[in-house]
Protein backbone atom coordinates (compact mmCIF):
# COMPACT_ATOMS: atom_id res chain seq x y z
CA UNK A 1 0.00 0.00 0.00
CA UNK A 2 2.54 2.72 1.10
CA UNK A 3 4.94 1.37 -1.74
CA UNK A 4 1.99 1.83 -4.23
CA UNK A 5 1.68 5.23 -2.85
CA UNK A 6 5.11 6.25 -3.00
CA UNK A 7 5.89 5.14 -6.99
CA UNK A 8 2.64 7.34 -7.58
CA UNK A 9 4.50 10.17 -6.10
CA UNK A 10 7.27 9.41 -7.60
CA UNK A 11 5.81 9.42 -10.64
CA UNK A 12 4.06 12.65 -10.43
CA UNK A 13 7.61 14.46 -9.52
CA UNK A 14 9.36 12.67 -12.11
CA UNK A 15 6.82 13.74 -15.32
CA UNK A 16 6.31 16.86 -13.34
CA UNK A 17 9.81 18.20 -13.53
CA UNK A 18 10.86 16.31 -16.59
CA UNK A 19 7.87 17.24 -18.66
CA UNK A 20 7.19 20.76 -17.02
CA UNK A 21 6.82 22.19 -19.83
CA UNK A 22 2.93 20.14 -20.63
CA UNK A 23 1.86 21.69 -17.30
CA UNK A 24 0.26 25.27 -17.40
CA UNK A 25 -0.03 26.97 -14.05
CA UNK A 26 -3.44 28.64 -14.32
CA UNK A 27 -5.65 30.16 -11.69
CA UNK A 28 -7.25 26.43 -10.83
CA UNK A 29 -3.61 24.81 -9.65
CA UNK A 30 -3.52 27.84 -7.41
CA UNK A 31 -6.88 26.51 -5.80
CA UNK A 32 -6.19 23.18 -5.45
CA UNK A 33 -6.75 20.98 -2.42
CA UNK A 34 -5.62 22.99 1.06
CA UNK A 35 -6.15 21.02 4.37
CA UNK A 36 -6.09 23.14 8.11
CA UNK A 37 -4.83 19.03 8.87
CA UNK A 38 -4.14 15.60 7.69
CA UNK A 39 -7.13 14.77 9.59
CA UNK A 40 -9.17 17.42 8.32
CA UNK A 41 -11.82 17.60 5.44
CA UNK A 42 -10.22 19.01 1.61
CA UNK A 43 -10.94 22.11 1.43
CA UNK A 44 -11.09 23.34 -2.37
CA UNK A 45 -13.89 25.50 -4.88
CA UNK A 46 -17.20 26.69 -3.65
CA UNK A 47 -14.93 26.66 -0.40
CA UNK A 48 -11.56 28.18 -0.10
CA UNK A 49 -9.16 28.64 3.24
CA UNK A 50 -9.16 32.59 4.47
CA UNK A 51 -5.73 32.31 5.27
CA UNK A 52 -4.41 29.80 2.75
CA UNK A 53 -6.03 30.61 -0.66
CA UNK A 54 -6.41 33.57 -2.26
CA UNK A 55 -10.37 35.41 -2.54
CA UNK A 56 -10.85 34.14 -6.22
CA UNK A 57 -10.62 30.15 -5.00
CA UNK A 58 -13.72 30.87 -2.83
CA UNK A 59 -17.23 31.52 -3.71
CA UNK A 60 -18.92 34.19 -1.39
CA UNK A 61 -19.88 33.14 1.64
CA UNK A 62 -17.74 29.51 1.46
CA UNK A 63 -14.75 30.74 3.61
CA UNK A 64 -13.32 28.40 5.86
CA UNK A 65 -10.62 28.97 8.62
CA UNK A 66 -8.69 26.53 11.02
CA UNK A 67 -8.07 27.07 14.51
CA UNK A 68 -5.27 27.12 16.97
CA UNK A 69 -6.45 23.11 16.99
CA UNK A 70 -6.12 22.97 13.68
CA UNK A 71 -9.87 21.89 13.28
CA UNK A 72 -11.61 23.50 10.31
CA UNK A 73 -14.13 26.08 10.89
CA UNK A 74 -16.77 28.12 9.16
CA UNK A 75 -18.28 31.55 10.59
CA UNK A 76 -22.10 31.40 9.75
CA UNK A 77 -23.62 35.42 9.77
CA UNK A 78 -25.86 34.55 12.25
CA UNK A 79 -25.16 31.39 14.35
CA UNK A 80 -21.14 31.84 14.67
CA UNK A 81 -18.66 29.28 14.19
CA UNK A 82 -19.44 25.74 13.28
CA UNK A 83 -16.39 23.02 12.90
CA UNK A 84 -16.78 21.23 9.25
CA UNK A 85 -16.19 17.40 10.12
CA UNK A 86 -16.96 15.92 5.58
CA UNK A 87 -17.89 17.91 3.15
CA UNK A 88 -19.46 16.46 0.06
CA UNK A 89 -18.88 18.32 -2.75
CA UNK A 90 -21.13 16.39 -5.46
CA UNK A 91 -23.83 16.25 -3.37
CA UNK A 92 -23.49 20.00 -2.30
CA UNK A 93 -23.66 19.32 1.33
CA UNK A 94 -21.58 19.60 4.53
CA UNK A 95 -21.53 18.08 7.96
CA UNK A 96 -21.18 20.61 10.63
CA UNK A 97 -20.40 19.81 14.68
CA UNK A 98 -20.12 22.87 17.69
CA UNK A 99 -16.28 22.35 18.62
CA UNK A 100 -17.35 23.17 21.88
CA UNK A 101 -19.23 19.99 21.63
CA UNK A 102 -22.16 21.40 22.78
CA UNK A 103 -24.54 21.20 19.45
CA UNK A 104 -27.95 21.20 21.30
CA UNK A 105 -27.14 24.58 22.39
CA UNK A 106 -25.98 25.91 19.31
CA UNK A 107 -29.34 24.53 17.70
CA UNK A 108 -31.59 26.31 20.24
CA UNK A 109 -29.71 29.72 18.20
CA UNK A 110 -29.27 27.97 14.93
CA UNK A 111 -30.45 30.93 12.10
CA UNK A 112 -29.15 30.50 8.65
CA UNK A 113 -30.39 33.29 7.51
CA UNK A 114 -27.97 35.70 5.33
CA UNK A 115 -25.62 32.04 4.68
CA UNK A 116 -25.98 30.10 1.31
CA UNK A 117 -26.74 26.91 3.05
CA UNK A 118 -29.87 25.47 4.39
CA UNK A 119 -30.91 22.00 6.17
CA UNK A 120 -30.93 18.93 3.82
CA UNK A 121 -33.26 16.61 6.06
CA UNK A 122 -34.95 18.76 8.60
CA UNK A 123 -37.19 16.96 11.71
CA UNK A 124 -38.68 18.96 14.27
CA UNK A 125 -37.57 18.84 18.19
CA UNK A 126 -39.34 19.83 21.21
CA UNK A 127 -36.84 20.76 23.75
CA UNK A 128 -38.18 20.28 27.44
CA UNK A 129 -36.99 21.30 30.78
CA UNK A 130 -37.55 18.95 33.15
CA UNK A 131 -37.31 18.08 36.82
CA UNK A 132 -38.84 14.15 37.23
CA UNK A 133 -37.32 11.49 37.88
CA UNK A 134 -36.72 9.93 34.18
CA UNK A 135 -34.74 6.89 35.41
CA UNK A 136 -37.51 4.61 34.42
CA UNK A 137 -37.84 5.33 31.36
CA UNK A 138 -35.71 4.61 27.74
CA UNK A 139 -35.23 9.09 27.94
CA UNK A 140 -32.01 10.12 26.33
CA UNK A 141 -31.10 13.51 28.04
CA UNK A 142 -29.25 16.34 26.67
CA UNK A 143 -26.16 16.20 29.32
CA UNK A 144 -24.51 19.44 28.36
CA UNK A 145 -27.82 21.53 28.62
CA UNK A 146 -28.92 19.93 31.95
CA UNK A 147 -27.79 20.87 35.64
CA UNK A 148 -28.07 19.07 38.48
CA UNK A 149 -31.70 19.94 39.69
CA UNK A 150 -32.88 19.59 35.71
CA UNK A 151 -32.65 17.65 33.07
CA UNK A 152 -33.30 18.48 29.11
CA UNK A 153 -34.66 16.46 26.70
CA UNK A 154 -35.54 16.78 22.58
CA UNK A 155 -37.85 15.10 21.61
CA UNK A 156 -39.57 14.43 17.73
CA UNK A 157 -42.21 11.82 19.01
CA UNK A 158 -46.18 13.04 18.99
CA UNK A 159 -46.44 10.41 21.86
CA UNK A 160 -43.52 11.63 23.73
CA UNK A 161 -43.99 15.14 23.53
CA UNK A 162 -47.37 14.64 24.97
CA UNK A 163 -45.82 12.84 27.94
CA UNK A 164 -43.28 15.25 28.20
CA UNK A 165 -45.58 18.55 28.02
CA UNK A 166 -47.61 17.56 31.00
CA UNK A 167 -44.17 17.59 33.26
CA UNK A 168 -42.01 19.47 31.86
CA UNK A 169 -41.51 23.43 31.10
CA UNK A 170 -41.32 23.38 26.99
CA UNK A 171 -37.97 25.52 25.98
CA UNK A 172 -38.43 25.68 22.08
CA UNK A 173 -39.36 24.09 18.93
CA UNK A 174 -36.91 23.59 16.36
CA UNK A 175 -36.21 22.42 13.21
CA UNK A 176 -33.36 20.17 13.23
CA UNK A 177 -30.94 19.70 9.92
CA UNK A 178 -30.53 16.28 11.07
CA UNK A 179 -27.46 14.44 9.64
CA UNK A 180 -29.94 11.12 8.52
CA UNK A 181 -33.49 11.30 7.37
CA UNK A 182 -35.24 9.90 11.00
CA UNK A 183 -38.18 8.73 8.17
CA UNK A 184 -39.82 7.83 11.92
CA UNK A 185 -40.21 10.00 14.96
CA UNK A 186 -37.26 9.76 17.53
CA UNK A 187 -38.41 9.71 21.48
CA UNK A 188 -35.44 11.50 22.73
CA UNK A 189 -32.01 12.28 21.16
CA UNK A 190 -29.13 14.07 22.62
CA UNK A 191 -29.04 15.71 19.51
CA UNK A 192 -24.96 15.20 19.06
CA UNK A 193 -24.73 14.12 15.67
CA UNK A 194 -23.23 16.48 13.35
CA UNK A 195 -25.81 18.61 11.39
CA UNK A 196 -25.84 18.13 7.77
CA UNK A 197 -26.51 21.56 5.43
CA UNK A 198 -26.65 21.73 1.60
CA UNK A 199 -26.12 24.98 -0.86
CA UNK A 200 -27.20 25.43 -4.01
CA UNK A 201 -25.39 27.66 -5.62
CA UNK A 202 -22.85 27.33 -7.05
CA UNK A 203 -23.56 24.32 -8.65
CA UNK A 204 -20.53 22.50 -8.92
CA UNK A 205 -21.63 19.08 -8.25
CA UNK A 206 -21.89 17.59 -11.62
CA UNK A 207 -18.52 19.00 -12.45
CA UNK A 208 -17.68 16.88 -9.15
CA UNK A 209 -19.47 13.78 -9.32
CA UNK A 210 -17.48 13.38 -12.98
CA UNK A 211 -14.15 14.32 -11.61
CA UNK A 212 -13.77 17.77 -13.18
CA UNK A 213 -12.98 20.79 -11.31
CA UNK A 214 -15.18 23.87 -10.51
CA UNK A 215 -14.02 27.58 -10.24
CA UNK A 216 -14.35 30.91 -11.40
CA UNK A 217 -13.34 31.32 -15.06
CA UNK A 218 -10.85 32.93 -15.68
CA UNK A 219 -10.96 36.63 -16.54
CA UNK A 220 -15.16 36.38 -15.57
CA UNK A 221 -13.78 38.97 -12.29
CA UNK A 222 -15.87 36.07 -10.30
CA UNK A 223 -19.25 36.09 -12.14
CA UNK A 224 -18.84 32.86 -14.32
CA UNK A 225 -18.56 29.52 -13.16
CA UNK A 226 -16.18 26.58 -15.37
CA UNK A 227 -15.94 23.17 -14.98
CA UNK A 228 -12.77 21.84 -16.18
CA UNK A 229 -11.97 17.96 -16.88
CA UNK A 230 -9.37 16.52 -15.46
CA UNK A 231 -9.02 14.20 -17.94
CA UNK A 232 -7.93 16.83 -20.48
CA UNK A 233 -4.86 18.76 -18.49
CA UNK A 234 -2.68 16.21 -20.41
CA UNK A 235 -0.91 13.18 -18.42
CA UNK A 236 0.89 14.78 -15.83
CA UNK A 237 -2.07 16.39 -14.24
CA UNK A 238 -3.56 13.13 -14.24
CA UNK A 239 -0.54 11.30 -12.37
CA UNK A 240 -1.45 14.38 -10.21
CA UNK A 241 -5.03 13.64 -9.90
CA UNK A 242 -4.12 10.10 -9.32
CA UNK A 243 -1.43 10.56 -6.89
CA UNK A 244 -3.81 13.23 -4.81
CA UNK A 245 -6.78 10.54 -4.96
CA UNK A 246 -4.66 7.98 -3.24
CA UNK A 247 -3.20 10.61 -0.33
CA UNK A 248 -7.21 11.42 -0.41
CA UNK A 249 -8.21 7.93 0.27
CA UNK A 250 -5.63 7.59 2.84
CA UNK A 251 -5.50 10.44 4.80
CA UNK A 252 -9.45 11.60 4.92
CA UNK A 253 -10.97 9.18 6.52
CA UNK A 254 -14.57 10.44 6.93
CA UNK A 255 -14.91 11.52 3.24
CA UNK A 256 -16.57 9.34 1.27
CA UNK A 257 -15.86 8.95 -2.53
CA UNK A 258 -18.04 5.74 -3.26
CA UNK A 259 -20.62 5.59 -0.98
CA UNK A 260 -22.03 2.32 -1.69
CA UNK A 261 -18.41 0.93 -1.24
CA UNK A 262 -16.03 2.74 1.15
CA UNK A 263 -18.60 3.69 3.59
CA UNK A 264 -16.88 4.56 6.88
CA UNK A 265 -19.96 3.46 9.44
CA UNK A 266 -18.26 4.63 12.48
CA UNK A 267 -18.65 8.27 10.96
CA UNK A 268 -22.41 7.05 10.72
CA UNK A 269 -23.09 6.92 14.77
CA UNK A 270 -21.48 8.72 17.20
CA UNK A 271 -19.97 5.41 19.38
CA UNK A 272 -21.82 4.93 22.93
CA UNK A 273 -19.70 3.49 24.63
CA UNK A 274 -22.28 1.67 27.51
CA UNK A 275 -24.19 -0.31 24.49
CA UNK A 276 -22.11 -3.28 22.72
CA UNK A 277 -24.34 -4.60 19.92
CA UNK A 278 -22.73 -7.16 17.90
CA UNK A 279 -23.24 -7.81 13.73
CA UNK A 280 -25.87 -10.52 12.31
CA UNK A 281 -24.66 -13.08 10.66
CA UNK A 282 -25.30 -13.77 7.27
CA UNK A 283 -28.03 -16.19 7.88
CA UNK A 284 -30.17 -13.88 9.86
CA UNK A 285 -28.95 -11.18 7.04
CA UNK A 286 -30.75 -13.00 4.77
CA UNK A 287 -33.64 -13.72 6.63
CA UNK A 288 -34.64 -10.19 6.46
CA UNK A 289 -37.07 -9.41 3.72
CA UNK A 290 -35.44 -8.29 0.12
CA UNK A 291 -38.00 -6.30 -2.27
CA UNK A 292 -37.15 -5.05 -5.84
CA UNK A 293 -38.03 -1.39 -5.49
CA UNK A 294 -41.88 -1.05 -6.77
CA UNK A 295 -43.73 -3.88 -4.92
CA UNK A 296 -44.25 -3.03 -1.16
CA UNK A 297 -41.48 -1.56 0.51
CA UNK A 298 -42.63 0.76 2.75
CA UNK A 299 -41.21 4.14 1.16
CA UNK A 300 -42.13 7.63 3.31
CA UNK A 301 -43.07 10.52 0.86
CA UNK A 302 -41.95 10.65 -2.55
CA UNK A 303 -39.54 13.16 -2.37
CA UNK A 304 -37.78 11.20 0.56
CA UNK A 305 -36.79 8.71 -1.52
CA UNK A 306 -33.13 8.23 -0.05
CA UNK A 307 -31.75 5.20 1.41
CA UNK A 308 -30.28 7.01 4.43
CA UNK A 309 -26.86 5.15 4.62
CA UNK A 310 -25.63 6.00 1.19
CA UNK A 311 -27.83 8.92 0.56
CA UNK A 312 -28.41 7.86 -3.10
CA UNK A 313 -32.13 7.93 -4.67
CA UNK A 314 -34.24 4.70 -4.83
CA UNK A 315 -33.72 3.94 -8.47
CA UNK A 316 -36.41 1.58 -10.16
CA UNK A 317 -35.14 -2.36 -9.79
CA UNK A 318 -32.97 -1.83 -7.27
CA UNK A 319 -32.94 -4.45 -4.22
CA UNK A 320 -33.62 -3.31 -1.09
CA UNK A 321 -34.20 -4.95 2.38
CA UNK A 322 -36.01 -4.14 4.87
CA UNK A 323 -35.40 -4.56 8.56
CA UNK A 324 -38.80 -6.99 9.72
CA UNK A 325 -38.97 -4.95 13.34
CA UNK A 326 -38.91 -1.77 12.84
CA UNK A 327 -39.36 -2.05 8.75
CA UNK A 328 -37.46 0.61 7.51
CA UNK A 329 -35.92 -0.28 4.20
CA UNK A 330 -32.48 0.60 2.98
CA UNK A 331 -30.39 -0.75 -0.08
CA UNK A 332 -29.84 -4.26 -0.07
CA UNK A 333 -26.05 -3.88 -0.04
CA UNK A 334 -26.32 -1.12 2.30
CA UNK A 335 -27.89 -2.48 4.99
CA UNK A 336 -26.42 -5.96 4.53
CA UNK A 337 -22.94 -4.19 5.33
CA UNK A 338 -24.09 -1.93 8.09
CA UNK A 339 -26.06 -4.73 9.62
CA UNK A 340 -22.60 -7.14 9.76
CA UNK A 341 -21.33 -4.86 11.77
CA UNK A 342 -24.20 -3.65 13.84
CA UNK A 343 -27.10 -5.39 14.35
CA UNK A 344 -29.10 -2.51 15.42
CA UNK A 345 -31.48 -0.60 12.54
CA UNK A 346 -29.18 2.77 11.64
CA UNK A 347 -32.33 4.83 11.27
CA UNK A 348 -34.02 4.16 14.18
CA UNK A 349 -31.41 2.42 16.34
CA UNK A 350 -33.71 -0.53 17.32
CA UNK A 351 -31.74 -3.24 17.98
CA UNK A 352 -33.85 -6.56 16.99
CA UNK A 353 -36.45 -7.40 19.27
CA UNK A 354 -36.12 -4.31 21.56
CA UNK A 355 -39.18 -2.51 21.52
CA UNK A 356 -39.00 1.68 20.62
CA UNK A 357 -40.80 2.73 23.51
CA UNK A 358 -40.48 2.11 27.42
CA UNK A 359 -43.72 -0.20 28.66
CA UNK A 360 -45.19 3.37 30.09
CA UNK A 361 -45.29 5.45 26.81
C1 LIG B 1 -6.02 34.29 -17.03
O1 LIG B 1 -6.31 35.62 -17.41
C2 LIG B 1 -5.21 36.53 -17.36
C3 LIG B 1 -5.72 37.89 -17.74
O2 LIG B 1 -7.00 38.10 -17.30
C4 LIG B 1 -4.11 36.04 -18.30
O3 LIG B 1 -2.98 36.88 -18.19
C5 LIG B 1 -3.71 34.62 -17.94
O4 LIG B 1 -2.78 34.12 -18.87
C6 LIG B 1 -4.94 33.72 -17.96
N1 LIG B 1 -4.53 32.40 -17.52
C7 LIG B 1 -4.94 31.31 -18.16
C8 LIG B 1 -4.45 30.01 -17.62
O5 LIG B 1 -5.69 31.31 -19.12
C1 LIG C 1 -1.24 22.16 13.53
O1 LIG C 1 -0.53 21.87 12.35
C2 LIG C 1 0.81 22.34 12.36
C3 LIG C 1 1.42 22.05 10.99
O2 LIG C 1 0.56 21.41 10.14
C4 LIG C 1 1.58 21.63 13.47
O3 LIG C 1 2.90 22.11 13.51
C5 LIG C 1 0.89 21.91 14.79
O4 LIG C 1 1.53 21.19 15.81
C6 LIG C 1 -0.57 21.50 14.72
N1 LIG C 1 -1.21 21.91 15.94
C7 LIG C 1 -2.01 21.09 16.66
C8 LIG C 1 -2.61 21.69 17.90
O5 LIG C 1 -2.24 19.95 16.31
C1 LIG D 1 -34.47 24.65 33.59
O1 LIG D 1 -35.33 25.02 34.66
C2 LIG D 1 -34.62 25.39 35.84
C3 LIG D 1 -35.65 25.70 36.90
O2 LIG D 1 -36.56 24.64 37.02
C4 LIG D 1 -33.75 26.59 35.59
O3 LIG D 1 -33.01 26.92 36.73
C5 LIG D 1 -32.79 26.27 34.46
O4 LIG D 1 -32.01 27.40 34.11
C6 LIG D 1 -33.55 25.79 33.24
N1 LIG D 1 -32.58 25.35 32.25
C7 LIG D 1 -32.61 25.72 30.98
C8 LIG D 1 -31.53 25.17 30.10
O5 LIG D 1 -33.48 26.44 30.54
C1 LIG E 1 -30.52 20.81 43.90
O1 LIG E 1 -31.43 20.34 44.87
C2 LIG E 1 -30.85 20.08 46.14
C3 LIG E 1 -31.91 19.48 47.04
O2 LIG E 1 -33.15 20.04 46.80
C4 LIG E 1 -30.27 21.39 46.70
O3 LIG E 1 -29.64 21.14 47.95
C5 LIG E 1 -29.25 21.95 45.73
O4 LIG E 1 -28.77 23.20 46.18
C6 LIG E 1 -29.86 22.10 44.35
N1 LIG E 1 -28.83 22.49 43.40
C7 LIG E 1 -28.92 23.56 42.62
C8 LIG E 1 -27.76 23.84 41.72
O5 LIG E 1 -29.91 24.28 42.63
C1 LIG F 1 -14.52 43.16 -11.13
O1 LIG F 1 -15.56 43.25 -10.16
C2 LIG F 1 -15.38 44.32 -9.21
C3 LIG F 1 -16.53 44.28 -8.25
O2 LIG F 1 -17.05 43.01 -8.11
C4 LIG F 1 -15.33 45.66 -9.95
O3 LIG F 1 -15.09 46.70 -9.00
C5 LIG F 1 -14.23 45.63 -10.99
O4 LIG F 1 -14.25 46.84 -11.74
C6 LIG F 1 -14.41 44.45 -11.93
N1 LIG F 1 -13.31 44.38 -12.85
C7 LIG F 1 -13.45 44.17 -14.16
C8 LIG F 1 -12.21 44.11 -14.94
O5 LIG F 1 -14.57 43.98 -14.65
C1 LIG G 1 -24.51 -0.06 16.93
O1 LIG G 1 -25.26 1.10 16.70
C2 LIG G 1 -25.86 1.64 17.87
C3 LIG G 1 -26.69 2.82 17.46
O2 LIG G 1 -27.34 2.62 16.27
C4 LIG G 1 -24.76 2.05 18.85
O3 LIG G 1 -25.35 2.53 20.03
C5 LIG G 1 -23.89 0.84 19.15
O4 LIG G 1 -22.81 1.25 19.95
C6 LIG G 1 -23.38 0.23 17.87
N1 LIG G 1 -22.63 -0.97 18.19
C7 LIG G 1 -21.45 -1.26 17.65
C8 LIG G 1 -20.84 -2.54 18.08
O5 LIG G 1 -20.92 -0.51 16.85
Amino acid sequence: MDTTKTIIIFFFFFFLFSNSPLITISALDFCSNSFCSRKEPAIRFPFRLKNLQPAPCGYPGFNLFCNTFNQTLIDLPNSGKFSVQAIDYARQNILLNDPENCLPKRLLELNLFGSPFKGFFLQDFMFFNCTFDYRNYKFNPIGCLSGENYTVFASSSQRTISFLKSRCNLMAKVAVPVQWNYFEPVMTSDLSDNIRLKWGSPRCGQCESRGGRCGFRNGSNGTQIECTNAAHRGIPAFLFLLGFLCFLCSRVRNYCWRPHRVMEFSTVVAPQPTTVVCGLDNPTIESYPKTILGESCRLPKPDDNICSICLCEYMPKETLRSIPECHHCFHSECIDQWLRLNSSCPVCRNSPGSSPFSPEL
